[in-house]
This record gives C-alpha cells, structure tokens and sequence, in this order.
C-alpha cells in the first residue's frame, strides 16, 4: 500500500475546463501547473486528471486514440512530464485516468483489427466470425467494416471492447482469458501503465474498472484475476503507485481485485446517494438538505458493512462529485454544503474533491459537449474571479470550451478567499484540520457513536476525536461517554456538557478527547 495515500486528499481536474494559459478557449496543462499552488494551499496533495490523451473526444476523452501521446489541446508530452515535475515539488502526487475497458474506434489497433487479413491485433477486440451472427448479451456494430463479423462495444458506439477474454466460453468466436491474443491484450495495458509510471506520474483512476472479462462470474473472478496480476507488477515494480477504481464494489475491488482505493460512486437509491442527492422522487430527502428528513441510517446500513469488510486492505472513498454527476451545489445552498465536507472530510479512506466545489459552483444547464449530454452541467469552466470568462481564459467568450456561471452571484475564487467564513476557506480549514491530525485521516478507527433513525445529532468517532454533525434546523442534542474534550474545530455552535453534546441548527463539531 503507497504510504502516501494516507493523508492524501484529491482533488479531480477536467482538464478541459480548469484554466487555460493559451487564450484558446480551452484548460491546459500549463493552466494546472499555474494553479498547483492554489491546490495545495487548499490543502489537496493529489490530482486525478480526466484522460489528457490523444482523443477524438466523443466522449470527453475516455475515447482513447493513443493511450502514450497527451491531446494537443491540453499540450505536449513533455509538458505534461513537466507538470509531474512541478506537482512533485509542491508534495502533491498525480493520477491519471486509465481507460483499459475500450479505445477510440480511431485507435491504431482498431484500424488494424478491422481489415480483413490476420494481424497480430485481429483480435484485440472482440469480434464475431460473421457479420449476421451477433452477440447475445452485448452492444454491437455490425456492417461497417470489411472484415466479416460485428464487433462489441463498451460504452458509446465509438467504444469498441477490448479483448481479455471470457470466462465462460458460449460460442465459437469467444476467446478463453488464457488465450495468448488476450493475455497480449492485458500486457499492452501494463505497458501502457509503466510507460507514463516511468514518466514520474503516479497511479491512475481506471474507468470501468469491473468491465474487462466478458461472461464473467457474479464475483468477477476474471476480471479480478487481471487486476491481481497487475497489482503484482505494481507491487514488484512500482510500489509507491496508487490505483483507485470507478467500480463502486469494495469487497471485489479492494479484496478481491487488489486495487488501493475504490469509489463510494452516486447510484441512484443507494447509501451515497442518500446523503446529498436524494431528490429524484421530486422530494429532496438528502441527510444533509436543512429541511429534508435526512435519515442517516440509509447511508450507514450500505457503508458500515462494507468498510468493515475492506478495513486494512484498500480505502473506500467519499467524494464531493465527479465529472459524471450533478453537482451537489444543485440542490444544497453553501450552509448546507460546509456540513457535507465537514462530514467527507473527517470519515476514514481517501476524500476526492471535484474542482470547483470548493466554491460552491452550479450545475448549468447548458448543451451537450463531447458526448456530455447531461453530464456536461458538471463540467463548465472553474470561476477564478469576478473578471472576464471568470478568469478560466484570456479569449474572446463565444470561443470558450463551455460557457461559465452567467449569474451575477456566480461564485469566484478570488472573493472567497477575500471572505474568511466562505465554503472555500471552510474547505481549507477542514483539509488543513485533517493533515494536523492523524486520527481524521485515513487508517484511524470508525465508529458510529450516536446515530437513529429519523433522530438526530449524528455522532461518530475517529480514533480520539468526536465529530457532531447536526444539519437540521432544529436544536438537538444526544449523550455521550462522559469526558473532557477540546474544541478543534465548529460549524455554527453547539454545547458540550460531561456526557451531552448539544448542537445550534445546522452544526457541527470536532471534539478531541482529552485522555487522561
Ligand atoms: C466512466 C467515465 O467516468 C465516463 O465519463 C465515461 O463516459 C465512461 N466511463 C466510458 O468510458
């Protein structure tokens, strides 16, 4: 397990939409490696970049065409190399995003798989042996190549599937995962993995992480069994690497596949979900909404079980958004949003910070972009300040890659930092609180000390510190084990009696326990 990783703090850049240096409408990399010193001061010492890779971008980059060269858009390789170099030296460690499910249909070995004569990327992807013979259970294309047979797809229609096999072979054109041609396929990703390893970046995100074996048993034991042996490598070779997984199972992820971090990801109705997003009924009931009958319950049911299972083995991560969901700005005004990272930040594994909801920003409703669809609200270009385009880019603003926060109250950066009770400078104060102290980072022990149904304070405790979350707008108060304790840190106010803890509406408090 990388050492680093236990007071890491990320924070995820759509590199699109994060600053642009060169007045074309769009971020860059020189644009993140300008603002490395905002993200450290905000107290992230990690990056996850959406894929900076040469792309067609029907799908905002995870249509990968060339998994060694970055797009143009965004700058060179060296530029990137660069940005490694200039992140290490401010201690903030950078992931990128791995794509090992399926390429771009531009990709070289897809352009070689297609044509009719073998070679040695024939079946680099997953191909039936005639063109009016589909599969079963899998999107397809059909008819659009010269060679015969139609071939699967992971995701959009520009996804071709890559090949590592099936665990159960059904028919005559599926290829078992021990299958040379499939084994090539899971060596041409590790290469790719130590290819930018040995450029000095220093893990990856990798998407889609459950979907590489096809046919594979309810425990995914093919797919697993890949990313076992790949652990191995890293292990061997790259001990320091960090590998978290878009996968949102932490018993096959952690345990069973060997990854180092998994999301908690936002499925509609699930326990994450409950706690900022849970408004699609078209009644806000989120546990953190001021006047919603949060019940916090729902969240501890899913995740209690799940982190007790993988406790020691990986990090099962909380996050404020990521580039596929609504924002949480959506539904929850700044109040509210305080309490939800005073609760993200202080619960055990790794907490990931979407750009711009440090401040607060808004979902938009804007077009679809590169495949964005509703995605694309999520996606819209950081508020630095109050100037021009928000201070995201020089050029003029019908070029801008997407348009910014037209309101007048959009927030910025800049007036955050000028204000000292800003959701920003809250964000700072709960990043920094948890670098001072080891018991709010990610090994120290969970334990849910006062949390009912329909009741409320929510009180937990990690190692010696208490944390009292109250987001209701009523007074409340629960008991607790009598001792002395020390303030570290509020949200509103509260009172602490020997063995009560009473909380103002909308609080919380950080409470270390004083140990005689
Ligand atoms: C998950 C990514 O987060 C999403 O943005 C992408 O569209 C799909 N995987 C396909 O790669």
């Amino acid at each position: 397990m990388p050492k680093w990783l236990k007071d890491a703090v990320f924070y995820e850049i759509y590199p699109q939409s994060f600053y642009d240096t060169n007045g074309d409408g769009i971020g860059d990399f020189d644009g993140i490696i300008e603002k490395l010193d905002y993200i450290r001061g905000l107290g992230c010492n990690a990056l996850w970049i959406n894929p900076c890779f040469d792309s067609p971008f029907k799908d905002g980059g995870y249509d990968v065409r060339n998994y060694k060269k970055t797009a143009p858009r965004y700058g060179s390789n060296s530029d990137l190399y660069r940005l490694f170099g200039e992140a290490h030296k401010r201690g903030i460690h950078v992931l990128l995003d791995l794509v090992p499910g399926h390429t771009s249909e531009e990709h070289a070995w897809f352009l070689e798989s297609k044509k009719a004569e073998k070679s040695e990327y024939s079946n680099r992807y997953i191909w039936t042996n005639n063109c009016f013979r589909a599969p079963k259970k899998y999107p397809y294309i059909g008819g659009e190549t010269e060679r015969d047979g139609v071939y699967l797809l992971n995701f959009f229609k520009c996804q071709p599937a890559l090949n590592y096999g099936f665990l159960n072979c059904e028919e005559d054109w599926q290829l078992p995962v021990d299958h040379p041609d499939c084994v090539a396929t899971r060596e041409a990703m590790k290469d790719v993995i130590r290819f930018w390893l040995d450029h000095g970046c220093d893990g990856f995100r990798v998407d889609m992480a459950d979907s590489l074996v096809k046919n594979d048993d309810e425990k995914k034991s093919g797919t697993c069994a890949i990313w076992r042996n790949i652990r191995e490598m890293l292990d061997e070779e790259y001990p320091e690497a960090a590998f978290v997984s878009e996968w949102n199972n932490p018993e096959r992820s952690l345990n069973a596949a060997g990854f180092h971090m998994d999301f908690y990801l936002n499925w509609s109705g699930n326990g994450y979900s409950t706690l900022l997003r849970d408004y699609e009924s078209g009644e806000d009931n989120s546990f953190f909404k001021k006047d919603g009958k949060g019940d916090i319950t729902r969240f501890l049911d899913e995740y209690l079980p799940r982190y007790t299972a993988t406790k020691g083995k990986g990090y099962y991560c909380l996050l404020t958004c990521n580039h596929d969901t609504i924002r949480p700005k959506y539904n929850l005004d700044d109040r509210e949003l305080k309490l939800v990272y005073a609760f993200f930040f202080t619960m055990p594994g790794v907490p990931f910070l979407y750009y711009g909801d440090e401040i607060g920003m808004r979902y938009l409703k804007v077009p679809t972009k590169e495949g964005g669809y509703f995605r694309t609200g999520s996606r819209t270009p950081m508020q630095w300040n109050a100037q021009k385009n928000a201070g995201f880019s020089d050029c003029p603003e019908d070029t801008l890659y997407l348009p910014t926060d037209p309101s007048a109250d959009a927030p910025n950066v800049a007036a955050q930092e000028a204000d000292e009770n800003s959701l920003l400078n809250t964000v700072k104060a709960l990043l920094w609180l948890r670098h001072g102290e080891e018991d709010l980072q990610a090994d120290a022990d969970f334990e849910v000390i006062y949390a009912k149904s329909g009741r409320l304070p929510f009180i937990y405790r990690r190692g010696n510190i208490l944390i009292a979350l109250n987001p209701s707008g009523e007074i409340v108060s629960a008991p607790v084990e009598a001792g002395e304790r020390k303030l570290l840190f509020a949200i509103g106010g509260g009172k602490t009696d020997a063995d009560r803890i009473t909380l103002e509406p909308q609080s919380c408090l950080v409470l270390k326990l004083q140990l005689s």
